[in-house]
């Protein structure tokens, strides 16, 4: 197919990526074939893998809700992915219009529609960069012209540490953004776990299909979760399935078991 003016010239329109197939699945408009082809080889293992999506979506607004009723006023969310409806600048600015929203991924097609969406927003920024590299990030013009490190940031890690292996530390990442940030800081965190409710098999494979995009996921259990947020005040109702995060903050919010959710607060 022609390469849509979307995609930039470096992106291997034949290999799958993370990002286009999450945004195939929450029925966005920046994906090619090949991603579409990956949901629905998913979709036929797991039916319900688009919930997933909608669901981590759903634990991101209310997340981004609440930290903004608390007073944060400035947000990094660090693998936002591709924007679509619900960007985090827009569900903020409905409880705060004032708040500043840094986004960061490493996807490129994931950068260029941000850049394009944000150009004339003075209050937002979408820039490339890599979660392990957390001090990159800080450092970036952009960032760092719009985000004040010296007052309290809200930082989004929201189904993308599952995307790390343990080689890459993402505990030590983490904490490497607290430590860099002002007390006060929040950070809201989902991740996939396995869960007994599901056959193992069907989950291996789903696997088995992301090994073939350029990231394969890494399921942790809540207690390696919980673990990436040593150091930080871990807030009621602590690390849970995201359907029961603060559920009364949503509408119909469903059970999620394979999605664990937190938010923590730095002192
Ligand atoms: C499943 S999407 C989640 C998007 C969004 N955070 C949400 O929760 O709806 C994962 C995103 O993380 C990005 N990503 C994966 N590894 C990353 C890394 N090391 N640094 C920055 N972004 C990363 C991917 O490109 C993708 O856009």
């Amino acid at each position: 197919m022609d390469r849509p003016d979307w995609v930039p010239d470096d992106v291997d329109m034949s290999v799958p990526n993370v990002a286009r197939v999450y945004d195939a699945a929450l029925g966005g408009t920046h994906n090619l074939p090949v991603d579409r082809e990956m949901l629905l080889q998913a979709q036929k293992l797991f039916p319900a893998v688009a919930d997933f999506a909608f669901d981590n979506r759903a634990f991101l607004g209310r997340a981004v809700r609440w930290l903004a009723a608390r007073g944060v006023r400035q947000f990094l969310d660090i693998g936002s992915g591709i924007p679509a409806i619900g960007n985090v600048h827009e569900i903020a600015r409905v409880v705060a219009p004032d708040a500043r929203v840094a986004y960061v991924d490493v996807d490129p097609v994931a950068v260029r529609h941000g850049q394009q969406i944000l150009a004339d927003d003075p209050g937002a920024v979408f820039v490339r960069g890599d979660l392990r590299q957390p001090d990159d990030i800080l450092a970036d013009p952009a960032v760092a012209g719009l985000l004040d490190l010296s007052a309290p940031v809200g930082v989004l890690l929201c189904a993308v540490l599952h995307f790390l292996p343990d080689s890459d530390d993402p505990a030590g990442l983490v904490a490497r953004l607290r430590d860099r940030l002002a007390p006060g800081s929040h950070v809201a965190i989902s991740h996939g776990t396995r869960v007994e409710e599901f056959d193992a098999a069907p989950m291996d494979e789903i696997g088995g299909l992301y090994r073939r995009t350029t990231m394969p996921f890494f399921v942790r259990s809540r207690a390696e979760v919980t673990a990436m947020l040593d150091g930080w005040e871990l807030l009621p109702p602590g690390v849970v399935p995201i359907g029961d995060w603060h559920p009364e903050l949503g509408d119909a919010v469903r059970p999620q078991p394979a999605i664990l959710g937190a938010v923590a607060r730095r002192s």
